[in-house]
């Protein structure tokens, strides 16, 4: 009794202190969650920093989906439905749900948001020529993907960085 980390007030002082340090993390770990790990690039998008197996990862993910706008394209033409639900869906949502934890954290909220509107409307449009959307109900919902892919595009690039030594 009597010693002083007993003692209510310093008692009351170190959970304040504690919840303060606690609410200090939630907002660097939220700042993070919606910033990404990004700088300003000289052309004036946002570079997402990443290392270059992460960033060899999204460009490759990146030519799937060109590749699955071409195969739908070729499809809508030939009046394929089968062949336009086959290769969106290839760039569904979970098509691509393997993304790892670290990549996602250097992502940016807004540059997540857009990757995963695009792949469930590739999920979309694989469900409306399956279930007989007409080929203009379909370049309609393509042409909506393809906006996404520009605006995306012109917002950000992807550099590659080397990790600090450690
Ligand atoms: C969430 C953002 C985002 C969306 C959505 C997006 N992209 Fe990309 N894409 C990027 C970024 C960033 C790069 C790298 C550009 C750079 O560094 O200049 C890229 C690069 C690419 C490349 C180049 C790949 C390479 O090997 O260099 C292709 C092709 C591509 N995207 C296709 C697409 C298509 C097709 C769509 C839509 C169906 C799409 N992207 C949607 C962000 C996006």
């Amino acid at each position: 009794m009597g010693k002083k980390e007993n003692d209510p007030m310093t008692a009351r002082v170190l959970s304040v202190a504690a919840i303060a340090l606690w609410l200090v993390t939630v907002a660097v770990a939220v700042f993070f969650f919606v910033r990404g790990q990004t700088q300003v690039a000289p052309d004036g998008r946002t570079a997402v920093l990443l290392a270059s197996d992460e960033r060899n990862l999204v460009l490759t993910e990146m030519r799937g989906m060109l590749e699955t706008v071409q195969v739908v394209v070729d499809g809508v033409k030939a009046g394929d439905m089968k062949q336009v639900a086959q290769a969106a869906r290839a760039s569904g949502v979970t098509a691509a749900a393997d993304v790892n934890p670290a990549l996602m954290a250097k992502l940016p909220l807004e540059f997540k948001q857009l990757g995963l509107s695009v792949h469930k409307r590739f999920d979309e449009i694989a469900t409306a020529a399956d279930s007989g959307a007409s080929r203009e109900q379909l370049l309609a919902s393509l042409s909506t993907q393809l906006s996404d892919c520009v605006a995306c595009h012109a917002g950000y690039r992807l550099d590659a960085v080397t990790p600090a030594a450690k």
